[in-house]
């Protein structure tokens, strides 16, 4: 195998090349030094072709991005580690076959080592530039949402979809989910491999629980674009509600919500966003992972003094380790991006813009009924939502259904549209399995303000946390 490098015949090749040269060919003979150069080289070649598909958006599919700037540099890598570990292999086998070591070591004043040297490190560089431009790019890339929301397409399908139709849908993921600074970046990728070999194996939980018990407090992700000093005055918001006895006129509740802020007069912070005001701190304790059974409440206020709220109907488990929680937005807007509906909201939606037909008897009810029900998959709804609404309204009469039958098929696909954007039975997600902390719709499941507001957490004093309806919010002027 090894040429003799002391042969006659091979003298004028040997003086040509050295024997650094035999060792760098010698590396491309053996198996191993051929396989690190290939994957060198096709790596390299196909990120490139990458890196062109993608800036010039030639092919929109997010599997050519993992390719290019997660598998191939791996694969680059790899090839660039093996060339090394190849050529010291050969090398300890010229030494086995009795090459004199001064031969064998780098010598800068032999012209031919030197040229050796110079190639070694103008490769290193176009290398090291090339891992950079990608490494770069792909930083990018595995921030953007297409990256969270569609590469894991099966996980993130409902988060991603909810985030598309929510007031941040111009707000990347990792500006809540990472926020800046270097620490946490490196955390989050740690942990965001960890996510993509659960994904790998399917060993994820179904659904994602919430809370998220790592999420990076809000004071440093919200409060970089909003702030408690900028809230101010009143939100008036109103609440459209039909009913199954009349689905024509619908009730409105239009309620002004004290947002709060500073007060100009007194100078003092008050209202709904008083709790994440500077000079105060709202802490509680929870006794259960869903944060929504709370045993003890504690306030220290601007003026320093404290309080402790406790609900003593709240056993506070022995042996299990409770962290106090210092409030902050999250622990109301704990949906402010992943904001999923529910059916009474969207079936009203549907009668008041006219996608449902409220002139059909008994629509509302029927209407509820189909989009309550389980199905086993998405596909399994989409194909029989609709038969099963046309059933209901055939059940009363025939007459009604010859007449509305358009109609009743229109408010049916109008179901299907809304129970897809809603609901994923493949990753347990129903209506209402996120629910949320802004105000009391979900209070009997121990969501929202009532969780503290409920007159059942009394301080020493005597003093409890009030649920008088006038404190968050009365009727607009
Ligand atoms: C405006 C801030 C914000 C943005 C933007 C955002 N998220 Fe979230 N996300 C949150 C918060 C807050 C929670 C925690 C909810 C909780 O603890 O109850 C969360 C929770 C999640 C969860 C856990 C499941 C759940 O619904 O609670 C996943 C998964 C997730 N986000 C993925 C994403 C993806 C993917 C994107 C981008 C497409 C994204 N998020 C964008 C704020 C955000
Ligand atoms: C990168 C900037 C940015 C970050 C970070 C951010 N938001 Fe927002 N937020 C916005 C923008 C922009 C809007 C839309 C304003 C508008 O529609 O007028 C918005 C709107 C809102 C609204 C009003 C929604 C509505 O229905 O009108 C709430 C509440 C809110 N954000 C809460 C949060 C919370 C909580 C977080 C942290 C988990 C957060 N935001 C993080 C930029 C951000
Ligand atoms: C005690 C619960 C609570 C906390 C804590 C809280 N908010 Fe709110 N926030 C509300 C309620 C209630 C509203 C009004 C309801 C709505 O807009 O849907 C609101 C409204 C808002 C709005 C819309 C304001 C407007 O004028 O339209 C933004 C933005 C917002 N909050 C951001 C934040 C941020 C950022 C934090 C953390 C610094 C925070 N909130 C903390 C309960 C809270
Ligand atoms: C973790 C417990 C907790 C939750 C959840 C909570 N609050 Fe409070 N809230 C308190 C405490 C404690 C006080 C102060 C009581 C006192 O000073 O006597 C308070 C005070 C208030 C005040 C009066 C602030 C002022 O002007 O002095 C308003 C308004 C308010 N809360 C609204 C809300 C709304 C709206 C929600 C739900 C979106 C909510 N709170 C959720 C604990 C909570
Ligand atoms: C601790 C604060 C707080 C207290 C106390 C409170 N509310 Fe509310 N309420 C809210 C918030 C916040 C919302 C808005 C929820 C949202 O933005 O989706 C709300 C919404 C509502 C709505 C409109 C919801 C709908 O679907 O029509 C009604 C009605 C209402 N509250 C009635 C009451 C009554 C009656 C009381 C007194 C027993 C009361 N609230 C006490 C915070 C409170």
């Amino acid at each position: 195998m090894v040429e003799n490098d002391n042969g006659q015949e091979q003298e004028n090749e040997e003086r040509y090349r050295g024997p650094w040269g035999h060792i760098i060919r010698g590396m491309w003979r053996s198996p191993l030094g051929l396989f690190g150069v290939a994957l060198t080289t096709i790596s390299i070649t196909l990120m490139l072709v990458g890196v062109v598909i993608d800036q010039l958006g030639l092919i929109h599919n997010p599997y050519i991005g993992v390719i290019t700037f997660m598998i191939l540099p791996g694969g680059m890598i790899t090839g660039l580690l093996i060339i090394p570990l190849a050529a010291f292999l050969r090398r300890r086998q010229y030494y086995k076959y009795g090459v004199e070591r001064d031969h064998l070591h780098i010598n800068l004043s032999d012209h031919r080592h030197r040229k050796f040297v110079v190639g070694f490190v103008a490769l290193t560089v176009i290398n090291i530039a090339i891992l950079a431009v990608i490494g770069y790019e792909g930083y990018h890339f595995t921030d953007s949402p297409y990256f969270c929301g569609v590469v894991c397409h099966k996980v993130m399908e409902p988060e991603y979809t909810r985030y598309l139709r929510s007031p941040h849908v111009r707000v990347a993921c990792v500006e809540c989910h990472i926020g800046p600074g270097a620490d946490w970046f490196v955390r989050a990728k740690i942990s965001g491999l960890r996510q993509v070999m659960a994904v790998m194996t399917d060993s994820f939980s179904k659904p994602i629980p919430a809370p998220v018990t790592h999420l990076r407090p809000a004071r440093d992700t919200c409060e970089e674009c909003h702030w408690p000093e900028k809230f101010h005055g009143k939100k008036v918001k109103s609440f459209t509600h039909f009913t199954n006895q009349n689905q024509a006129t619908p009730e409105v509740n239009e309620i002004a919500l004290h947002i709060g802020g500073r007060n100009p007069q007194t100078n003092v912070f008050e209202g709904i966003h008083w709790h994440v005001s500077n000079d105060v701190k709202v802490s509680y304790l929870a006794v259960d992972d869903k944060r929504t059974k709370i045993a003890k409440v504690q306030v220290v206020r601007p003026d320093g003094s404290q309080e402790e709220f406790v609900n003593k109907s709240i056993e506070i488990p022995e042996g299990k380790q409770l962290q106090w929680r210092v409030m902050d937005c999250v622990d109301c807007h704990n949906r402010p991006t992943h904001v999923y509906d529910m059916p009474e909201e969207r079936v009203d939606f549907g009668l008041l813009s006219k996608r449902i037909n409220p002139e059909i008897p008994g629509i509302r009810e029927d209407s509820l009924l189909v989009i309550n029900r389980e199905y086993a998959t998405r596909d399994e709804a989409k194909t029989k939502m609709i038969e099963h609404l046309v059933g209901l309204q055939g059940l009363r009469g025939k007459e009604q259904l010859d007449k509305y039958e358009i109609d009743i098929r229109k408010a049916g696909e109008y179901l299907v549209e809304t129970y897809l954007v809603n609901v994923w039975p493949e990753m347990n997600i129903a209506w209402g399995t996120y629910p949320v902390h802004l105000g009391h719709q979900f209070a009997e499941q121990g969501y929202g303000c009532f969780r503290c507001h409920d007159e059942e957490h009394v301080s020493d004093k005597g003093g409890t946390i009030t649920q008088d309806c006038g404190l968050c919010h009365d009727e607009p002027q």
